[in-house]
């Protein structure tokens, strides 16, 4: 059994320590890439608070142009997003991590579940490659800020040779 969870009262950046700190022990030595992203989208969900979505959007090998749907929490969503597209596409087209305040307000937001307000998006490069991005959904506006931008680009670039 793994007893991830992060220490009582910690402030955000100490939770995102924590929570690259598990990653890596979890993914630690295992090659599959599923295995990984698979555990990595729970810790986020144990670890971050208010989220309704969590997980990966992938770039597969011989298809640059779109990214397909990878291990998450949460609701069903859409399987294939063309790279340019919605908040995922963007993050991989530009390379920069997309931190949305109001989804709506986004010019092409994809919605996948309806109760999301605010979306964090971060893509994963490993040399020099985007090969996926981390999207983290929230029912509350404005949930994510730069100490969640910061973290979220911690664990993807610890996590990048592994997934
Ligand atoms: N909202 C995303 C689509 C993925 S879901 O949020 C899970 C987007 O606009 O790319």
């Amino acid at each position: 059994m793994f007893d991830f969870a992060p220490g009582a009262g910690a402030h955000k950046p100490e939770i995102y320590r924590e929570l690259v700190a598990a990653a890596l022990a979890l993914t630690d030595a295992e090659p599959d890439a599923v295995a990984n992203m698979a555990n990595c989208a729970a810790l986020i969900a144990t670890f971050l608070s208010d989220l309704n979505w969590a997980g990966f959007y992938r770039v597969i090998p011989g298809n640059p142009d779109e990214l397909v749907l990878g291990p998450f929490i949460g609701k069903p969503a859409c399987i294939r997003i063309t790279i340019g597209q919605g908040v995922c596409g963007t993050a991989a087209a530009t390379r920069q991590t997309q931190c949305v305040a109001d989804v709506h307000a986004f010019p092409g937001h994809i919605a996948c579940d309806a109760d999301s307000r605010s979306e964090l998006v971060v893509p994963v490069i490993r040399d020099g490659q985007v090969v996926a991005v981390i999207d983290l959904d929230s029912p509350l506006p404005a949930r994510f800020d730069t100490d969640d931008a910061a973290g979220i680009e911690a664990l993807a670039a610890a996590i990048a040779g592994r997934i």
